[in-house]
């Protein structure tokens, strides 16, 4: 692997590390906000859970749906509690009590240190009550719904930048699900209205809600050529499994998202070149994670007994092979990051998460929690093209994966260089030898990490949960010395390398 720093992707948009809460199971209620339980705040905000969410560093956090978003109505979640109604919630077949809502959210992004991505209700409703909510939380008017944000208690408008047109409305999962002319018009109908409030918004556009959507990319290219003008990224959603137990072909799903990514840009460039547009639109892979542990007894549940508030559901206890797979995502990102501004880890609490809670208890991470912490922690600055050569192996589903998938970030700042390698080989250890010339005799091995050396199985719980989670290496074959770094990469491992650059 060769590292320089003047082979560079680009700066890492800090969105990259972004995540998602929507109201769906308990990611919101005993999830953020549980009034009377010990760490809760005056507000009902757990403080076990910011301080992980801010361990984490997430800079941006999409909300509220997802699914739920497409029969949201903005207005029951605001003004007193005592007056806010309930609500049947048709995407995940619960009821919600409208007790945090909006205003809740706002406050809760402030003391998690977090930007809000706001999505708007495109399913059942449209255009002018998008237009509400954006005055209700951007305006300082004196109109109906900026007066009814002050009149709520909240004098300053909340300055969301970025907005979502919609959740999956190629899926005929969602409720007002829309072809691909419909909804690339409504979209651009939307965002040209909301532009003419602030020009400065951004707007995500719909793009397919995975790789396998029969309309998958002609969704995109017909929804593009409608909104083009109007938007600012598209979006990509996608969740990986391994219902089989194949862990070889599981971890060689990035090849799958490589060529979702790259059919996307190739898509959007394709539009961009048609209309002879100078503007560039980028990606947003607003959903993605590990999800499949707990399908089946959600399925069961919500179709047998629905209507309870705030049932646990998609309640995945994420294992050591999963941590591999979003270090694999992660790493794949970082690769894309010209392209990719925006991705949210989906979702960021209790709801297929790196955080859990009990509800008479704790808050504790799961084993996905460390390599997201680890590359919000480093990756950031600028992202490198890495030559690599490595060793090849073919799985069930998959041709030439290569055994070593790895990247490396660049921090000027911070005068640090970061490499990030899973060895997905399941028997070998495979040596990394690493040309960091470019970087003269300036580097020192700062932290060294690795998950390894677990049961794919293995998970953590609120009892104990680091015994799933990066640990330092204390490994003989570390050696670093005029400009090459040579180390030991063990079978089916997260590595991640940190050099100080000292001068
Ligand atoms: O994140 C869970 C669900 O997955 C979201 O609500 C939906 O957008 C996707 O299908």
């Amino acid at each position: 692997m060769t590292v320089d720093p003047s082979f560079r992707i680009a700066e890492i948009d800090k969105r990259l590390y972004g995540s998602f809460i929507e109201h769906l199971g308990r990611a919101v209620y005993t999830g953020i906000y549980q009034p009377g339980h010990p760490s809760a705040d005056e507000d009902g905000f757990r403080k076990d859970v910011i301080d992980l969410v801010r361990e984490l560093g997430v800079p941006i956090v999409r909300y509220p749906g997802g699914n739920f978003v497409s029969n949201f109505f903005w207005e029951d979640s605001v003004g007193p509690k005592e007056n806010r109604k309930a609500r049947l919630d048709l995407a995940w077949r619960t009821t919600d009590t409208n007790q945090f809502g909006i205003d809740e959210f706002q406050k809760w992004c402030k003391k998690a240190d977090t930007d809000i991505m706001m999505a708007v209700n495109l399913g059942t409703r449209g255009t002018a009550d998008a237009l509400n909510l954006l005055e209700y939380c951007n305006l300082n008017t004196d109109t109906t719904y900026a007066k009814m944000r002050r009149a709520n208690g909240h004098p300053e408008p909340y300055g969301i930048k970025t907005w979502c047109m919609g959740n999956e409305m190629d899926g005929p999962w969602q409720v007002g699900h829309k072809t691909a002319a419909e909804y690339g018009m409504l979209a651009a109908e939307t965002a040209k209205a909301m532009k003419v409030m602030d020009d400065s918004l951004e707007f995500v556009m719909c793009g397919s809600s995975n790789i396998k959507m029969p309309t998958f990319p002609e969704w995109e290219r017909v929804t593009l050529e409608e909104a083009y003008d109007y938007v600012d990224y598209v979006s990509l959603h996608q969740y990986y499994g391994n219902p089989a137990g194949d862990t070889a072909d599981y971890l060689a799903n990035t090849l799958d998202m490589e060529t979702f990514l790259h059919t996307v840009e190739c898509t959007i460039d394709y539009v961009k070149a048609k209309r002879r547009s100078t503007k560039q639109i980028n990606l947003s892979f607003d959903e993605w994670n590990v999800w499949y542990h707990s399908m089946d007894k959600d399925n069961e549940k919500m179709a047998r007994e629905p209507w309870d508030q705030h049932p646990a559901l998609l309640e995945d206890n994420y294992n050591f092979e999963d941590a591999l797979m979003v270090g694999l995502i992660l790493i794949t990102f970082l690769k894309h990051a010209d392209r990719i501004r925006i991705a949210c880890l989906a979702q960021l609490v209790n709801v297929i998460a790196p955080i859990m809670t009990d509800e008479n208890g704790k808050a504790w991470r799961q084993t996905i929690f460390y390599p997201f912490y680890q590359a919000s922690k480093y990756g950031r600055g600028i992202a490198l093209e890495c030559p690599l050569a490595s060793g090849k192996h073919d799985t069930s589903g998959h041709t030439d994966v290569t055994d070593i998938d790895a990247t490396a970030v660049y921090n000027e700042e911070k005068k640090e260089v970061t490499i990030f390698a899973v060895n997905r080989n399941m028997m070998e250890t495979v040596e990394l030898d690493c040309d960091l010339r470019a970087f003269g005799n300036s580097l020192r091995i700062g932290e060294h990490t690795e998950m390894a050396g677990y049961g794919i199985n293995e998970v953590n719980s609120s009892a104990d949960d680091r015994r799933v989670a990066p640990k330092p290496v204390a490994d003989p074959a570390d050696a670093l010395s005029d400009g090459s770094y040579k180390t030991a990469l063990k079978p089916l491992s997260w590595n991640v390398i940190n050099f100080r650059i000292e001068k």
